[in-house]
């Protein structure tokens, strides 16, 4: 039982892409306070424009700002997952919403990342200001855009057949590392339960 949390106040970063795939992929309801390509792809998907219900079981997609509604939802979450780009706007605006939440348990997922130095400057520039915050990365890919415009989860779309496993294995990896928390081991899941 788990409440996530993915936000940013910065637009087209990942947050729905990411929201998506974790909701099908874990069954969870899917809930945006944002008008979004998910509500007719997933039948768990629900779009409340104002009071956002707190449900256990649910990721939760926060369009690009912060209102008193989602701030309740954001300090009741198990996990904030905070997708960043590298440039310097979004690292800006990941580091204003890690300070507003420092006592939640935030992972960093730095998203469209083009070569690992990219990952490591982005973890480099949150590190210096929060040191132990907890870090991950995806590489640039149509995984997650390909996973929703067929309304497959990723890890429906990776295990398609063996042409979609080789196509998407790096990538899968990495979103799979996201997966596995909320999973049977999975380090923040367990820590709330
Ligand atoms: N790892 C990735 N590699 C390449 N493209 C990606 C990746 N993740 C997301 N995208 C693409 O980036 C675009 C923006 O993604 P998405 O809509 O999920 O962002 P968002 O943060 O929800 O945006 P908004 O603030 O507008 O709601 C989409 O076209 C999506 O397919
Ligand atoms: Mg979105």
């Amino acid at each position: 039982m788990a409440i996530i949390s993915i936000a940013s106040t910065k637009g087209g970063v990942g947050k729905t892409s990411l929201a998506f795939s974790l909701a099908k992929d874990l069954g969870y309801r899917y809930a945006t306070n944002d008008m979004s390509v998910t509500l007719n792809k997933y039948k768990n998907a629900r779009y409340y424009p104002n009071n956002i219900p707190l449900y256990p079981d649910t990721v939760y997609d926060f369009g690009g700002f912060v209102d008193k509604n989602s701030d309740e939802i954001l300090r009741e979450s198990d996990i904030i997952i905070l997708p960043t780009t590298n440039d310097l706007n979004s690292i800006m605006k990941s580091l204003i919403l890690i300070k507003n939440f420092r006592e939640k348990t935030i992972l960093v997922f730095a998203n469209m990342i083009d070569n690992p130095n990219d990952a490591a400057i982005i973890r480099e520039k949150i590190h210096e200001h929060f040191p132990n915050l907890a870090f991950t990365y995806l590489r640039r890919t149509k995984l997650l855009k390909n996973a929703l415009e067929t309304g497959m989860s990723a890890t429906e779309l990776y295990e398609m057949n063996n042409q979609t496993r080789h196509l998407y294995k790096q990538a899968y990896a990495e979103y799979h590392k996201i997966l596995k928390l909320f999973t049977t081991d999975g380090r923040y899941f367990k820590e709330k339960s």
